[in-house]
Parts: structure tokens; sequence; C-alpha cells
């Protein structure tokens, strides 16, 4: 078997599960018995270039600006403004997090030099955990990337990657720092001790570890306890995890109980890694993230890896997006999981056009595992089960599904917490359908009810997507079709048997990759005319190092431990993306973000192993620019590009001035107040964006739309790069001009592509642009959308 290259594990949620934690991400909090005077944290952003002279620094006048509005019957005597403050911001963002009652808010909201108050808001991990309910889920295969070379020739570089999330494991051998040159002087980052986290734990490799908590503290009502580590030490695993993703050295004989065997390493191992720990038992908050991006930025990282996301609600609410504006005016490249609640259309989160947003995509490994009928029949799922007391493949046990039968379904099919009954299944192999609670915990279910085995079978909002999972009892997941054969297996006999038997770790799955059920869907709801997400990557079975303090499947009564985990969701896809561009900034320090993003982008792929299109998992047929964006990072292809669509912080600046904002909305990213609209562009699509998505408005009178857009040639001097277009049904398009004749390094050369139509389409239509000179192919995926006739 060849050693598997650096990803490996998978975790995936539910829709039912992600559907909850989305909506929850929603809510903001608020304590205290009397809700006069309960306060709740706020992030208070300020103009800093209006600070009056008579302050001799900002945090004096936001201080003061504080306590102006504090309510004079407010608590404790000895509370002043600064008890208040829990956070001051001062690189990406400029302003406070601050304990207001909401009347407090409102009357700062008035004042001068306050440019917007946020309430504090819940973030929620990209994986389909909660940080309350550790269940893992997993998934199946991967699509093996040949990295292994030419990422380790890039391994001497001074880059660094800030990963937000539950912190990290320093002891993993993922973070061995053996062999890595001094820490570049340029870098400004800590190493913050705690609990069971000294300065020994950062090393060449760890050279930064933060931690950020009074966001948290002060959302819950209560400082962290003993039973939680106060400190960068990741308790959960999956900072962990995606940390070694980004950047983990590489590991030989890294496995998960056997499976998945091979040398395990991250995408960029010659990388730095800097932990900022803003996830908690009991969820990430707002003020904490914004802290943590505003320090990351000051510290000197030069990508943002950010598996979580909360509602999308706007551009300027939503503080990680403006956040990561900051992080990108300061040239700071910015990867963030799209979210795990597909495959429903318009589930996407950080859709912002200034962050990368990742969607997951399976590799070609799995973990066949397959069950033997009483009839005969056999078919096959998938598992990480490993256990010593393993059923007997050779005898058969019976076989039980509590679940009626499809017209009329029972809740008990749902495997869950309390609805299962001993005399029904004991010594018995139960059959559960997906949903609701995650996989593992179901699997716990069945065994506390002395179940000897579990089939975990597909929904239809699964199709044939299979997740394994690392069980805790002999039990296997099959896709929907097997479902229902083994349903009504159980119906039609008298006395239904089954045995299971587990294959360990197979390569070479056709196809692949497939866009993961559970990968979160555009279009983009708050702009139609940026496609998103931007791209996708693996995500489903990925392996990586892991927290020694939780088993693998993250539910408290598992007692093993690993050094490794196998984990699923677009948590999982978008530290592989940060890693990538994290090589691409080495290569090219001077790379804008925007011209990283573009590179990644325009040498993603589309067809899969068998040289199909990209299929959807959910639906088993193709999926769309919707579901993969621009398609699948092509590494090696994205370091040299050929030709980028760069972006400047002031186009992305214009961009939002033509998205209806207030001027106060708008303030929220124009940190300096003399940021201002330029007005040359005239609508979003012209935005130098990689991906092209027109829409014809209700008015049929408008029957041809053209965009503008400017690629710089990075390539060799001379350079003579062709047009191709897909062919619409709907519309016709001319590009001009049709070549583009490059004679210098770095030469901006525009164009324009003018979209007629000839008959208006009831659902979007997708294609592709490319620019080919002979040996780069710059491809950038088109949408046509018309909108209904009023
Ligand atoms: C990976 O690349 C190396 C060098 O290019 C090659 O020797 C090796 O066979 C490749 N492995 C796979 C699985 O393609
Ligand atoms: C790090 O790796 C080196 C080289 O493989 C090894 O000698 C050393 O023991 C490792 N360090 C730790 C702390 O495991
Ligand atoms: C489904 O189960 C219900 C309740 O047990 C029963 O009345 C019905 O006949 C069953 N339908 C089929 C198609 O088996
Ligand atoms: C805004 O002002 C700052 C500080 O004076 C300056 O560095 C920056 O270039 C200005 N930005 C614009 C868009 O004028
Ligand atoms: C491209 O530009 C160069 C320099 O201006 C010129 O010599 C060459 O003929 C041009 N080629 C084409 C095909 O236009």
């Amino acid at each position: 078997m060849s050693p598997t290259p650096l990803s490996k594990m998978g975790f995936i949620l539910t829709t039912y599960i992600l559907f909850f934690f989305f909506t929850f991400g929603f809510a903001t909090l608020a304590y205290s018995a009397n809700p006069q005077f309960a306060t709740k944290t706020y992030i208070v952003q300020m103009d800093k270039s209006s600070m009056p002279h008579t302050f001799s620094n900002h945090l004096e006048w936001y201080s003061s600006k504080l306590k102006s509005v504090l309510s004079q019957t407010q608590t404790e005597e000895s509370e002043t403004e600064s008890s208040r403050i829990i956070y001051n911001y001062e690189t990406a963002f400029h302003g406070v997090a601050a304990k207001l009652t909401e009347d407090e808010a409102a009357r700062l909201e008035r004042e001068p030099g306050v440019v917007a108050i946020f309430p504090e808001t819940k973030y929620e991990l990209h994986t389909t955990r909660s940080p309350l309910f550790l269940g893992l889920e997993t998934s199946r295969s991967t699509s093996a990337n040949n990295l292994t070379l030419w990422s380790e020739t890039l391994a001497d570089h001074d880059v660094v990657v800030g990963v937000l999330d539950t912190g990290i494991w320093p002891e993993s051998e993922s973070f061995n720092d053996t062999g890595m040159r001094p820490i570049p002087s340029s870098w400004k980052g800590a190493c913050e001790v705690g609990r069971g986290f000294t300065k020994r734990h950062c090393n060449k490799k760890i050279v930064g570890a933060r931690v950020f908590y009074r966001g948290y503290e002060a959302a819950v009502g209560k400082i962290i306890e003993q039973n939680e580590f106060k400190s960068p030490r990741d308790q959960d695993g999956h900072g962990t995890h995606t940390a070694a993703t980004v950047a983990g050295s590489p590991v030989r004989g890294a496995n998960l109980l056997g499976y998945a065997y091979g040398t395990a390493r991250g995408m960029a191992p010659g990388a730095r890694i800097a932990a900022y720990k803003v996830c908690w038992i009991g969820g990430c908050f707002s003020s904490d993230i914004l802290s943590a991006v505003d320090k990351a930025v000051s510290d000197g990282v030069n990508v943002l890896s950010i598996s979580l996301g909360g509602g999308v609600s706007s551009y300027y609410r939503d503080s990680l997006s403006v956040a990561a504006f900051g992080a990108m005016e300061k040239g700071v490249f910015v990867s963030c999981s799209a979210g795990n609640a597909g495959p429903d259309p318009v589930s996407l989160t950080n859709v912002s056009p200034w962050i990368t947003t990742v969607g997951a995509s399976t590799m070609d490994r799995d973990f066949p595992a397959s069950v033997r009928l009483g009839n005969g029949k056999r078919m096959t799922g998938v598992s990480l089960y490993k256990g010593r007391n393993v059923l007997s493949s050779k005898r058969q046990y019976p076989l039980v599904y509590l679940g009626g039968n499809s017209s009329s379904p029972d809740p008990r099919s749902l495997c869950l917490e309390g609805t299962m009954s001993p005399k029904l299944v004991s010594g018995k192999i139960v059959i559960c359908d997906r949903g609701i609670s995650p996989r593992v915990q179901k699997g716990q279910v069945v065994k506390r009810a002395g179940g000897v085995g579990m089939i975990l079978t597909n929904t239809e909002a699964n199709g044939e997507e299979l997740v394994a999972d690392c069980h805790l009892l002999p039990a296997l997941a099959v896709g929907e079709k097997e479902g229902k054969e083994l349903k009504r297996y159980v119906v039609t006999s008298k006395k239904a048997t089954a045995s299971l038997e587990f294959l360990g770790t197979r390569l070479g799955i056709r196809p692949s990759p497939v866009v993961a059920a559970f990968s979160s869907r555009g279009p983009n709801f708050l702009t139609l005319e940026i496609l998103k997400p931007d791209l996708v990557a693996p995500g489903v079975n990925i392996l990586a190092a892991w927290s020694e303090v939780i088993g693998p499947s993250s539910l408290p009564t598992d007692n093993r431990r690993v050094k490794f985990n196998i984990l699923s969701g677009t948590s999982m896809s978008c530290p592989h993306v940060s890693g990538v561009a994290a090589l691409i900034k080495a290569k090219h320090p001077q790379w804008s973000p925007a011209a990283i993003k573009s590179a990644l982008m325009t040498t993603a792929y589309v067809h899969d192993n068998t040289l199909n299109p990209l299929q959807d998992a959910s639906s088993d047929t193709s999926s769309s620019p919707y579901d993969h964006g621009a398609g699948h990072i092509n590494p090696r292809k994205a370091l040299d590009p050929g030709l980028v669509y760069d972006i400047a912080p002031q186009d992305y600046f214009d961009f939002l001035c033509t998205q209806k904002l207030t001027p106060t909305e708008l303030g929220v990213f124009a940190k300096y107040s003399n940021r201002s609209c330029r007005r040359t562009l005239t609508s979003p699509g012209n935005l130098n964006y990689p991906a092209i998505s027109v829409v014809f408005p209700e008015k049929t009178a408008v029957s041809s739309l053209s965009v503008r857009r400017t690629v710089t040639n990075v390539g060799p001097p001379n350079a003579k790069y062709h047009v191709m277009i897909s062919p619409f049904k709907g519309a016709s398009v001319k590009v001009e001009p049709e070549i583009l004749n490059f004679t210098r390094k770095n030469q901006k050369l525009s164009y324009k592509i003018t979209f007629t139509t000839k008959s208006r389409q009831t659902s979007p239509e997708f294609g592709g642009l490319v620019w080919k000179d002979g040996v780069h192919r710059v491809r950038s995926p088109i949408v046509i959308t018309w909108l209904p006739p009023i």
C-alpha cells in the first residue's frame, strides 16, 4: 500500500444537526436577572482617525466614550468603564468589546466617533460536532493529490499560518520542529501559558499560541472552569486536526486504529503555525474571534485559516466578514469553511468576496465494510470500527429495524437516546436511520441497550454518500438504496439475520473527487454576482493529528486515546486551502490575497478521475459551480497560474459601495474615514473576481450585459493567450479582444465579455471561460441567471 498523502480524516454532520447549530448561531446571549440592567457583550467599532487631540491614546478615548454612556444606577460603585471593556482592538479592526446594557449600547451608538455596534454572536465549528456534544462522524473517500515532492521543495520558508480554532495539542509528532530554521525576526507573536501549556510547548513549528475567552466568559456568565484547559492546549481535537492539516510535519506510520495507514503531513510542512484558541466547550464568540484576527494580523501571520462560521445576515453585521476585510487590507489571505449545511441550496456562510470560501469533496480512499444477510445477499458500506470483540463474520445475528416502513416511519428508527428498549434489540444487529443525532452516538445508544451491531442507513438527503465513523460497537454505514433493500428484507423475512465484516482501507476509489453531500451550496444570497463557494478541497475522511484527552468518536464515554483521527467537514477542507495558500505565498511573497485566491481558482479542475464532470454525492449527478465553485484545488498548477485576477482593498470597498449599504454600514469597512466610494465600479459583477456571474434583471427589455475583467501576467514576459468559451443555450457570448498579447511580466490587460440573451432560461446556465497560452489554462466558471419577469 502506498502511503497516503497529507490529508486524511472524516467527519460529517447531518443536515438536521447542522441546521440546528446554524440556527443557534444567530442567537445573541444575554444574562442577568434584571433585564433592565442586564449587560451583554457588544463590539464597538470606533473611527480611529476622529480621536480628539486631548487624548494621548486610543484606549483612553474609547474608555471616556464608554464612561459617558454608563448608567448611573448601574450595579456596584466599584464598577468602572475599564471593567466593562473586555477587548481593545487595534489592527484589523478599531474599537473595543464591552459589556453594556441595551440602553447604554443605544446611547453609545449615537456618540460621534462610534462607527457601529454589533451584539455578540455565537459561531460554530464546521465539522459536524458541537463543542458541547462531541459526536464524531466521518464519511468516505478522498482525492489523492500527489503533493509530496513539490511541497517539500518549498519547505524552507517563513510563512506563518494563524489557525483560529480550539487550540493545539503540542506533543503531537505533527508539530515536531526538527530541521526547521529559526523563527523569523519579523514574527511578533507570543506563546501564552496556562493550564497544561508552558513556553516550552511552543517551538519552531508552533510559533505562537494565544487564548481569547473574555467574550465567551461574559456570554456564558461564568469563568472557564477546572475541567477545561484555560490555555492554548486543545481539549477538543478539532484545532489540532486543522493545524496539522495546514502545516503538520511529516509523520510516518500515522493511522487511526490501523485505518488510513501512511505518512501524515500538512499541505505546507515547512510553514509555521500560530494557534489562536477562540472556541471553548460552550462555543466560539464573535468578540473573541475579532480579537484573535486583530492580534494575528499584528503578530504578522500571512494566512488565516478559520474553520467556523455563523449565520450570514449581511456583510457588515458579520464580525468575521468585517475582521477578514481588515486582515485582507493588511495583505493576509483568509480562508474559511463554507459550512456543512448542504445539500440544501443557499446554505453557505462566509461569503464575503475577500474571503476564500471552501467547500468539501471526497478523496480516492475509503474504508469498506460489508453486511451479509441471511438470504446470502451482500452489501458494502464503510466503517472505521476496530475492536477486540468483533462479531464473528461467520455467524449470523438477528437483524431488527424499529422504524416501521417508509409510508409509516417510526421515530425509534433514529436510535435516539432514551428510545431503545433492550427487550427489542439485545443480542441483535440494529438498523438505524441517519439524522438528528450524531452517528456515533446512535451506535452508543444501541450498544447500551445490548445491541451487538448497527447498520446506519442514509436517508434521501445523504443519498449514496458514505460516512465512515469510529464507532464504539461493530457498525457500518450504507447508502440510501442499500438501506431500502435492507429494510425490505427485514420486513419480508420471518427471521432476518446478518453478519458484519470490516475490510480496512481501500485506495483508488472512482469516481473521485465527488462534492460531499454536506458541503454548503450556493447561490450566494447576499450578492448573486459573486459566485460562491470559491472552490472545493478534500474534506471527507481526513486523517490528521488529534488531542489525547478525547476519544476518536469525541463522545465523553469513549476511553480510547489516539494520536490521529479521521474527520469530515468543510472544517477539514478549509485548512487544505490555507496550507496551499501558504505554499503560494512562500513562492510569491509579493502576491496579494486576491492574487493567491485567483491562482487557486483559475487552476482548479472540474473533472474527476474518470474524466467525467465532478459529481455531487447527494444526487449522483454532475455538480455545478453552486456546489464546487471554480472546482477542485490543483496545488501544483496554482503555483504557476500564468495570469491572475488581482483585486486591491479599495476595489473591494468599491464593491461594497454597490451593495446598497448606508454610509454608516459602509463606515464599518472604511477603517480610516478617508476611504470613500470611487464610483468607478458600476455593478458588483465588475469586481475583478476570478469567477463570472451575470444576472439578467426581471425586465425583459435588458437583453445584453457586459462585464470587464483585468488579468495580470505572472508567467513569462512574452505570452500570447487565446480565449475559449463554452456555449450557452440562453445566450450568445462575445469576448473582446480574443487574444491577449503580453510583452512584460506583471503587465495588465483588460477584456470585456458581452452576454446577449437568445432565450431566457428558467434555471441558471453554467459554463466556463479559459485563457490559454499553450502552457497555462486560466479558467473562470461562468453562471448566467435570468431573474423571472415580474
Ligand atoms: C508522486 O510523484 C512522484 C514524483 O513525481 C512519483 O514518483 C510517484 O509515483 C507519484 N505517486 C503517485 C501515487 O502518483
Ligand atoms: C522529532 O523528530 C526527530 C527526527 O525524526 C526525532 O529524532 C525526535 O525524537 C522527534 N522529537 C520528538 C519530541 O518526538
Ligand atoms: C407500514 O406500516 C404500517 C403500520 O405498521 C402498516 O399499517 C402498513 O400496512 C405498512 N405499509 C407497508 C407498505 O408495508
Ligand atoms: C488614508 O489615510 C492614511 C493615513 O493618512 C493613508 O496612509 C492612506 O493612504 C489613506 N487612504 C486613502 C484611500 O486615501
Ligand atoms: C505581440 O506583441 C509584440 C510586441 O508588441 C509584437 O511584436 C507581436 O507581433 C505581437 N503579436 C501578435 C500576434 O499580435
